[in-house]
Order: C-alpha cells, then structure tokens, then sequence
C-alpha cells in the first residue's frame, strides 16, 4: 500500500477496498472481466472523517451530467476508466479511486490517492447510489461485469420478455432463487455510459436487484460488494446448468412450480 494512501491509518475504509479488490480477482478469474470489462463503486461516506473532508481535490472537479441532490458531499470508491479488473485485484489505489461530489450535486472531484478517473458507467452507479439515499435503501454497492452467458442469453429476444429468464433461471438449482430472490431484470441495449442506460437501469431496479444489459452485461446492487458477486454468481450458475443441458441435446426439465413454491416458502421468500 502506498504510505500516504487514505486506506492507511482507517482500518475499516481499507477492509471495504480490500473486498472490492477480492471481488475484482473473482470476475477475471470467472473470465468476465475481459480487458477493461466492468467496474465497481461502493459509498464509502460512512467511513469519513474530518480528515478526508478537509482533503483538497487532486484533479479539476468534473461534471457528472446528472443532477444527484441526495449525493451532494457524498464519498465513493470507484473503479478507474479503462483500468483492469485483474490489475486492481492487486492495488485497488492505483487502479481506482476516492470522489466527493460537491454541493452543487453536478460534479465531482477525486480526493485519493491519485488522480485515476472514475469509470465510464459514473452515470449509472451514481444515479443508482442517489436513489439508494433517497429511498432509506441500505445498499451502498454497485457491480458492472460482463458474464459470458447471461450476455449470450440476452442476444435471444424470447429471453428478454418480462421475468422469461428469472422465471428460468432460477427453476434450474433451488439455491438460485434463494441467493437472487428478486430475479433477473432487462434492460434494452443502450449506448455503454449513458445517462439513458442510467435511466433504464434505475428504472428496473425497482423491482430487481440485478438487471441485465442487452448485449452487454449486468449491474447488480447489494449492501456489499460480495453480495453484489454471489447474486450474479448464482445466475451465471444456473444459466450454465441450462447451456450443458442444452448441449447434451435437450431442453432441461426445470423445478416444477410445485417445487418452486416449496422452496420459496421453506427460504420465507418473495413469490
Ligand atoms: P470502464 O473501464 O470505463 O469502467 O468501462 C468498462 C465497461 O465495462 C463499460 O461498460
Ligand atoms: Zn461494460
């Protein structure tokens, strides 16, 4: 760790980056974090200190392109543009960095440790964290990543129909719908880092805690980022389950609804 990083000396901000870190290994080690391919912000404003408030921004401060008003002196960890997954499994500081957004709620600026500009996504976990205040949510963690067959499902129309996938998904293991009780939402192909995708994404999130991006990826939502993980984990899993049944030449079964109303009663799920 660099001695002058922020994580030094706050113990409890440096556990939240080092799972950030964790996770990031996960998605290249589970080969969906190709070059590049996704990224992570957590709201870390929970672990300021007068110190960090009186920290002096080392970058011009930028616009966001949205008006957040609920993010206004806010702090976030987030993965930098263009850094890799795989790289910041191993230095988090230098493949990410600390904003605060300042009071006008339509800029930010970086505080830590170096001058690593934040993703291109900014405008969807953003938009995402500022309803997450709003709303009294207690998630404060947001996961881009692109898994090789949610997105190969999301190139077949069928799939993309209301809860197709959800309903699917989760009928392939009992564990699925347990670990990922709010399913699978879609969101039609927007252009990457837009503030439409924003828009659709937040939309989407009202119902789900991970949404599918047409032809791209998912964004997942959690109170932690290893929560974010296990939630896309478990539908990769079953998605996997359903592609091997397919290429040993059949359609798979899937847990009857019987089954399934079972299960989500034993687990005290949502129907
Ligand atoms: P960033 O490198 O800007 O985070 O972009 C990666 C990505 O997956 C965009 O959708
Ligand atoms: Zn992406």
């Amino acid at each position: 760790m660099n001695p002058k990083s922020i994580l030094e000396g706050r113990p409890a901000l440096a556990r939240c980056v080092m799972e950030v870190a964790e996770v990031a290994g996960y998605l290249w080690q589970k080969g969906w974090a190709e070059r590049n391919g996704g990224n992570i912000t957590v709201n870390i404003s929970e672990y300021v200190d007068e110190d960090i408030r009186q920290k002096k921004a080392i970058a011009p401060a930028r616009p966001i392109g949205l008006k957040l008003e609920a993010l206004r002196g806010q702090y976030f960890y987030c993965k930098g543009t263009g850094k890799r997954m795989r790289d910041l499994a191993r230095n988090p500081m230098g493949n990410g960095s600390v904003i605060r957004v300042l009071e006008d709620g339509e800029s930010y600026e970086i505080i830590a440790d170096e001058a690593v500009m934040p993703t291109s996504e900014l405008p969807s976990h953003l938009l995402v964290h500022n309803w997450f205040l709003e709303s009294g949510s207690p998630y404060r963690v947001s996961l881009h990543t692109h898994p090789i067959e949610l997105v190969a499902m999301s190139h077949h129309k069928p799939f993309l129909q209301k809860d197709v996938l959800s309903q699917l998904l989760w009928s392939m293991i009992p564990e699925t719908k347990a670990f990922c009780p709010r399913g699978l939402g879609v969101v039609p192909y927007q252009l990457p880092g837009s503030n439409l995708l924003a828009q659709a994404t937040l939309e989407e999130l009202g119902d789900y805690d991970v949404v599918l991006w047409e032809k791209h990826g998912v964004f997942a939502v959690d109170k932690d980022i290893l929560n974010a993980f296990d939630q896309i984990d478990v539908l990769t899993k079953s998605a996997q389950i359903y592609i091997a049944a397919r290429n040993m030449g059949y359609e798979p079964e899937g847990m009857s609804q019987a089954q399934m109303q079972e299960m989500s009663q034993a687990f005290n799920l949502p129907k």
